[in-house]
């Protein structure tokens, strides 16, 4: 089946980005929020880079504007009704995520595909909440999804070859580079990312060096585009920590464990960029270094 229409549950950090580049790939897109204001502030964050892109001349404002025709945005789950494929960028959560997949699947068209972007949840369990595990897979996409040129494609065990298929021609079409792989906690990327991101805070707390030495140190000394501690407030504080729980049940190493830093700081709904604080303030001109203990 051609994949012409996509549906986005979630238009935060991942979703908006999702919405946005499937729209400037061609594909129709219905993006879904469980608020109006959550709506109206993922789509002025696609409107905004659209509006930056035609600023810096690298898209006319009439490609920019059909970009922005091609997303529809709602509050209704039903509008996911004629979706080829939909795709759930919500909370890392299991129970929320399940939740939202047995309503879907009484709602959208039995011949759609469903992909989860989880970052680190099985993809198996999801799959098992609907009537469609063979046409269920993992698309894992990465911050910034309109930078960043990755996808994992991922197959839950019961994901037919079919599935795969569909889920790498998309990412073709988006221009993505797309690796397939296995349903293990974390899939390649962040289970190699994941505990240097947590030894990174660790070594915080050690004392190794300050937020910003620690940055400085791994972008002048390992070539990073950018130091762990801004990654980590990037990829979302919130975000990190309940992929480290995941991990951490499911593999019982301690260098998956949230370190108590990372814990206060959710605690205190400190999240990173998307908050407006996290291991740095971001609420000037540019970003500050915060010690986290105070
Ligand atoms: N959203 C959209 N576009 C963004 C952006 C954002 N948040 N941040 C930067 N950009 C765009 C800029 O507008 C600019 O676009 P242009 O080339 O059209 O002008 C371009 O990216 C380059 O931006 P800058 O020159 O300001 O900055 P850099 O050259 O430093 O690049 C970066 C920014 C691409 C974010 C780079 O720093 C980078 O690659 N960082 C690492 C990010 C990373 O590792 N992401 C993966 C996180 S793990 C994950 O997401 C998995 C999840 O499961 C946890």
């Amino acid at each position: 089946m051609e994949i012409s229409k996509v549906g986005v549950a979630g238009c935060g950090l991942m979703g908006h980005g999702i919405a946005q580049v499937s729209a400037e790939a061609g594909y129709d897109v219905v993006v879904c929020e469980v608020s109006q204001e959550a709506l109206d502030k993922g789509i002025g964050k696609i409107e905004k880079q659209l509006g930056k892109a035609v600023e810096k001349g690298k898209m006319e404002q009439a490609d920019a504007d059909a970009v922005i025709g091609r997303i529809q945005g709602t509050l209704e789950l039903e509008d996911f009704a004629d979706c080829d494929l939909v795709i759930e960028a919500i909370t890392e959560n299991l129970d929320q995520k399940l939740d939202l997949w047995k309503q879907l699947d009484g709602i959208v068209k039995d011949e759609a595909f469903f992909a989860t972007n989880t970052s680190s949840l099985p993809v198996a369990d999801q799959a098992a909440a609907t009537g469609r595990p063979e046409r269920f897979l993992g698309l894992h996409f990465f911050n910034p999804v309109q930078r960043m040129p990755l996808l994992e494609v991922i197959e839950s065990g019961a994901t037919e070859s079919g599935t795969m298929g569909v889920g790498l021609a998309y990412g073709e079409k988006l221009g993505k580079t797309t690796v397939e792989t296995k349903d293990k906690p974390g899939f390649i990327v962040n289970r190699l990312l994941v505990p240097y991101l947590l030894d990174g805070i660790r070594g915080y707390e050690e004392g190794i060096g300050s937020v910003e030495e620690i940055d400085i140190a791994m972008k002048a000394g390992a070539g990073h585009p950018m130091g762990p501690l801004t990654l980590c407030d990037v990829v979302g504080l919130d975000t990190l920590a309940s992929i480290a729980d995941v991990m951490y049940e499911a593999f019982g190493e301690s260098r998956f464990q949230a370190p108590a830093t990372l814990q206060k700081l959710v605690g205190e709904g400190h999240y990173g960029m998307k908050s407006g604080r996290g291991f740095y303030d971001y609420s000037g001109d540019r970003p500050v270094a915060v010690d986290p203990e105070l």
